[in-house]
């Protein structure tokens, strides 16, 4: 566990004002969910090449000097674009990579899923907007011959450099920001997908950049399969028949590339009134609850509710925490699995019978796991209903 000095403080703390546990028989009940799993995360460092399904990279052989184009570098991957380099149609230029390569195998995202990525990406100003099309992500149908079923895009319009997301073939266009505030910087993206033939799949498309959500925009009612499957793609793929003077030689990094794939999973519902409370107590007296009440913590750093789950298989796990915040500021709280420790933030949820939830991916191992919420500031816990857990 890596712990901060203020953090092993509060702790040494706790430990020595020996507070009182409260361990009550456990009990679970058995819930349906819906719940993004998490199906691919291959780390450059590891995984290197094998993360995808196919690489194109300079599959014309036009500039052998220059290979690899793509390649990991650190934890990135990395795409280089050079200005001799050529695709079999001369007329542009490609450097992509396919797919969801895992251990079992490739993902097959299929007609009536919902997929999400997430990814963080960084443009350096080399990589600009032209006139004609520079495609950075597409998703598309496998083989040759089709068009993109959508495409995030680095286009001029007016003159000034974007970067779109669009359904490509109906041309709709899901969103559009500058792109030039977001040019030498690690940017995040958050893509979901319900693939659907005719007008009924959607798509959703977020931008963040510091921490500040540049675009969220979604688009229902759109055609999103072709055939066969869908599979996204990233990469450099852009015309030479940009007239702006924007084609130079320039590069694209990727990293924490993610695939989740909506489940409807079971999950295991522990109410928080039976888990062991330590510097707290169970109370009734605000609406709202699920069980027979909710964990009102002291309010002090170090006060926490823990839960005990036995897996039956290791693996990866959403965890939710139901609470109510009825105060105007966030309560911190870290989210000790197993010792390794993942800070959530518990923002105000407007009144203490407002209850909403907070979701966190982590490791369980086989058999029995400890899932412990410590407050790690003086205002405590939020109040705590249930934790959700699905496998
Ligand atoms: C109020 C509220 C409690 C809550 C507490 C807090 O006293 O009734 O349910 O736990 O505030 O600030 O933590
Ligand atoms: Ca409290």
């Amino acid at each position: 566990m890596d712990l901060s000095r203020r953090q092993l403080g509060t702790l040494v703390g706790a430990a020595f004002l020996a507070p009182q546990l409260t361990a009550r028989p456990a009990t679970a009940a058995t819930v349906a969910a819906p719940a993004w799993k998490l199906m691919w995360s291959p780390a450059a460092r590891v995984d290197g090449m094998r993360a995808f399904e196919t690489i194109e990279d300079d599959r014309a052989d036009s500039h052998p000097a220059g290979q690899p184009h793509i390649f990991p570098e650190g934890d990135n991957f990395r795409f280089n674009m050079h200005m001799v380099d050529r695709d079999t149609s001369t007329d542009r230029q490609r450097q992509e990579v396919t797919g969801n390569r895992t251990p079992a195998g490739f993902l097959q995202w299929l007609n009536g899923e919902t997929w999400r990525l997430t990814y963080s990406m960084y443009i350096p100003s080399t990589l600009k907007a032209t006139t004609s099309f520079t495609h950075i992500m597409q998703t598309k149908m496998p083989g040759t011959g089709t068009d993109p079923i959508t495409v995030t895009s680095l286009r001029r319009v007016d003159g000034a450099q974007t970067i779109e997301h669009k359904v490509f073939e109906q041309d709709i266009l899901v969103g559009r920001t500058a792109l030039t505030p977001l040019h030498n910087k690690w940017i995040d993206i958050e893509y979901e997908m319900k693939i659907g033939d005719g007008s009924t799949g959607s798509v959703r498309w977020v931008v963040r950049s510091g921490g500040t959500t540049v675009v969220d925009a979604t688009r229902t009612g759109v055609d999103t399969f072709l055939g066969d499957r869908v599979r996204p793609k990233w990469g450099i793929y852009r015309s030479l028949g940009d007239v702006s003077g924007s084609l130079q030689d320039c590069h694209l990094l990727l990293t924490n590339l993610r695939a989740y794939k909506l489940v409807q999973a079971t999950g295991t519902r522990l109410e928080a009134e039976n888990a062991t409370i330590s510097q707290g107590a169970v109370e009734s007296n605000h609406a709202g609850y699920s069980g027979t009440g909710f964990v009102n913590t002291d309010n002090v750093a170090g006060a926490y509710v823990q839960w005990g789950f036995a897996a039956a298989a290791a693996g990866s796990a959403t965890l939710t925490f139901r609470y109510a915040n009825g105060t105007t500021a966030t309560r911190p709280v870290a989210v000790a699995v197993n010792g390794a420790t993942t800070n959530v933030d518990f923002p105000a949820t407007g009144a203490w019978s407002t209850w909403q939830s907070r979701s966190i991916t982590v490791p369980l191992v086989a058999g029995a796991n400890t899932i412990r919420a410590t407050a790690t500031t003086a205002g405590g816990c939020p109040n705590f209903d249930y934790l959700e857990i699905l496998v």
